[in-house]
């Protein structure tokens, strides 16, 4: 929570979270905590908004010239991105946003920094993607933008493996109209031959869910990455164990992503992550 010792005043920049619902969101708490570290005026609170109001509500905010920005998430990030004034080249080759800048002159300017904090994480971690071959089980929200930071990362070799093959199929397709050349390929439950497996699927959130790929073909010269942070522990990541891969749990991705919507809603020194 925000320190009891933090003074609003009307100098106050303030930030938003829109989603709905909105009664789990942690991201105040850890971005007040970050905004108190920097000794920054700025304090983020719930927006709270329906799918129905959204154009609504992200049309008011224009007019409010307190507001610093906000952060977007489900089920707002795709709808959210008609509604501004602009976009960051990632997320319109995404088509979603998770979070919004306020300029001086009103206008509203969108990034979508999911998959971008995947790999800052796994970065951080030491591992970077670039020149290596990448396997990918989903093709949902969270796929989607992991995707695209990966061919953005310069990997060589990206293999998406989905239940439902025509979405890993379209976001193929999408990736490689974006990026010509994109080294995309469809793949199977069978992940072996990559250097990095992730996994991008909502498979592990329950326990008793199922394997998201077929664990028994994992080796111990790979690496497996989750995006799933709660439970820190899935199935898929203690099966890679088992095997004696190096693992990857879903929260430096929370970590990093967080380190950059601080930098793009102005909270701190930019550069102040490197
Ligand atoms: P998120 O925003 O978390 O990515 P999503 O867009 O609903 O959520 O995507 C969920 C992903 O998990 C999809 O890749 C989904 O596969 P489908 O596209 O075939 O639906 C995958 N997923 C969810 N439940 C699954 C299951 N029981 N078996 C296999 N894949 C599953």
């Amino acid at each position: 929570a925000a320190p009891a010792s933090r003074e609003i005043s009307g100098l106050t920049k303030v930030y938003g979270i829109l989603a709905d619902p909105i009664h789990h969101v942690k991201t105040p708490q850890m971005l007040n905590a970050l905004v108190a570290r920097e000794g920054r005026d700025g304090v983020m609170v719930p927006f709270h908004v329906s799918s129905e109001e959204l154009p609504r509500l992200v049309d008011g905010l224009k007019a409010m010239k307190s507001l610093g920005g906000f952060v977007v998430t489900v089920p707002h990030k795709t709808a959210v991105v008609d509604l501004l004034d602009g976009v960051s080249d990632s997320a319109r080759r995404i088509g979603a946003c998770n979070v919004v800048r306020r300029e001086e002159d009103g206008r509203l300017i969108g990034d979508m920094l999911d998959g971008k904090g995947f790999v800052g994480g796994l970065k951080a971690a030491g591992i970077d993607p670039k020149g290596r071959s990448v396997y990918l089980a989903g093709a949902g929200g969270a796929a989607n933008a992991i995707a695209f930071a990966f061919v953005e990362a310069g990997v060589a070799r990206l293999t998406i493996a989905n239940r439902t093959r025509a979405k890993a199929e379209d976001l193929a397709a999408r990736l490689a109209d974006a990026v010509p050349g994109a080294p995309v390929e469809i793949g199977t439950a069978d992940p072996s031959g990559h250097d990095i497996v992730a996994n991008a699927t909502s498979l592990g959130l329950k326990a008793g869910d199922a394997l998201p790929l077929d664990a028994s073909r994992l080796t111990a010269d790979q690496i497996v990455a989750e995006v799933i942070m709660q439970p820190e522990e899935t199935a898929i990541l203690a099966a890679a164990r088992a095997k004696g891969c190096r693992t990857h749990p879903g929260k430096p991705m929370l970590v990093c992503q967080l380190d950059l919507m601080a930098d793009f809603l102005g909270m701190r020194s930019l550069g102040a992550a490197a």
